[in-house]
Order: structure tokens, then C-alpha cells, then sequence
């Protein structure tokens, strides 16, 4: 659906705060210390900004989890090299890559076994001694936090609001559906889990993996004044191989 909207920064799946985007990306680039030698892949590159931002190194490789989104990237950023992979099982060369980044993804994993498997491939594919970013990984649920709906049932979503978000937000969501019906609007129900862990496990399953731990630290992202804020849950952690 992101890859079919108009907007092209709906792949970053912050919709509405590019801002966000821009400032997460400036985060990161920073940290990531490019130069020009440097093979740069981005696991769940989003919108392909950071690979965009990165002029000058070497090489500019961008993964992403569906075909449309590859087709949508390829076709805004001929010079950037995209490709269709999940980060359990990247279609890249092994030891390829200088510095790799992974954000906002490993969150979308279903099991400590897939995030295993994902860590295990960032292994791989990076070269010794390669810089690795993997960023906003939530030290706690975030979907029961901020009390967010699961499941695919319509019925369930309307009983889940009315007891958790009060009769104000059921009946906006009412309304929505009945939109819906007339396509005028978009219901997308989550039925997916969110993957999270506290920083000591993750260091722990990465150093299981052959990943050596350079430094961690909260997310930052905006607070709701539009200042850069400490995440709530979410942290950055800086690995090498
Ligand atoms: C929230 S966006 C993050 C984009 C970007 N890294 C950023 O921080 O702005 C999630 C990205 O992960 C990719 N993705 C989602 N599930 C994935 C999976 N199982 N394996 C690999 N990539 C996945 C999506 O294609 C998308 O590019």
C-alpha cells in the first residue's frame, strides 16, 4: 500500500513526520563517519534517503522488504542500487559491505528467531571490521504501551477502542469504516506482533552472533513540541564486526 501511495515518504512508515525522517537520517549519518571508500548497504532502507544522502562513497546499496517498493526506488533513484529481500535472507554478497545500517526494521520481526536469523545476516554480509547501525529497537512493548489494537477483526477493533480510547474514539473509527465502504477512506488492521527487547538481551543475542558492541544509547526523535527528545522505548545501538 506505502509503495502505491503518491506520497514517496510513506515508505518510511512515519507517516505525516518527514521531519522525523530527515532527523533520524542526519542521526545516523553522523555516527556512520562515510568515506569515500565506504560500501554502504541500508537493510529496510524506507524512502532511500540516507542512501540518497550519502554522495561520494563508494558504493549505495538499499534492501526492502516487497518487489513494489524496489520498483518505486529503482525508478526515483537510478543511480542507488535497490533490491527486494527480507533481512532474514538478503540477496547480498558476503563481507560486501563497510558500513550497513538496519533502523526502524528489526521492530517488524516476529520471533527472536527471525531476529536472529537477521542479525546473523548483517554478519555476513559485512566486511571485518564494518561499522553496524541498528536502530529503534523498543526495550518494551510499544503496541500494549500506547494501548494499540492487534488482531483482524473488525468487531474486535470497534470493542477494543470503545474500551480502551473512551465512546469519542469509537465513534470516529465508526465513521471511518463507514467511509471505508464507500472508498472514501482506509482502515489497515495490525495483525502483526512488534518485536522488542531490553538492551541487555539484545547485546547479548547480537554478541551471540558475532556482532561486538561499540556503544548504545536512547533513540532520539521529536517530542510532541516538535523538539528532539530522548524515545520513550526505543534505542540505537552501534556494533562492529
Ligand atoms: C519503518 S521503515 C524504516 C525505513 C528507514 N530505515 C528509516 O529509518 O527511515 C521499514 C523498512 O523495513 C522494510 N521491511 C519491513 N519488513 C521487512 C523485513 N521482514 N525484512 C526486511 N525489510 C523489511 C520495509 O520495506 C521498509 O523499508
Amino acid at each position: 500500500m506505502r509503495a502505491h501511495s503518491s506520497d514517496p515518504h510513506k515508505l518510511a512508515g512515519r507517516d505525516g513526520r518527514e521531519a522525523v525522517t530527515d532527523f533520524v537520517t542526519s542521526q545516523i549519518l553522523e555516527r556512520l563517519d562515510l568515506q569515500p571508500q565506504d560500501i554502504l548497504i541500508d537493510i529496510g532502507c524506507g524512502d532511500g534517503r540516507l542512501l540518497k544522502n550519502s554522495v561520494g562513497v563508494a558504493s549505495r546499496i538499499g534492501t526492502v522488504g516487497s518487489t513494489d517498493e524496489c520498483m518505486l526506488l529503482k525508478k526515483s533513484m537510478p543511480d542507488i542500487t535497490f533490491k527486494a529481500c527480507l533481512a532474514t535472507g538478503l540477496h547480498l554478497e558476503t563481507a560486501s559491505a563497510t558500513k550497513i545500517v538496519c533502523n526502524g526494521v528489526l521492530l517488524y520481526m516476529q520471533s527472536t528467531d527471525e531476529v536472529e536469523q537477521a542479525l546473523s545476516e548483517i554478519k555476513r554480509i559485512a566486511k571485518p571490521d564494518a561499522l553496524i547501525w541498528v536502530g529503534e529497537i523498543p526495550a518494551a512493548n510499544e503496541y500494549a504501551e500506547y494501548k494499540m489494537y492487534i488482531g483482524d477483526s473488525v468487531l474486535g477493533l470497534l470493542w477494543f477502542l470503545l474500551r480502551n480510547h473512551g465512546l469519542r474514539t469509537f465513534l470516529g473509527m465508526c465513521r471511518k469504516l463507514i467511509m471505508s465502504l464507500f472508498g472514501q477512506d482506509q482502515v489497515v488492521l495490525n495483525s502483526a506482533g512488534i518485536y522488542w527487547s531490553s538492551p541487555q538481551n539484545f547485546i547479548a543475542l547480537a554478541e551471540r552472533h558475532g556482532l561486538r558492541l561499540e556503544t548504545y544509547f536512547k533513540h532520539r526523535e521529536f517530542n510532541a513540541n516538535g523538539d528532539p527528545a530522548d524515545s520513550k522505548y526505543r534505542f540505537d545501538y552501534i556494533f562492529r564486526k
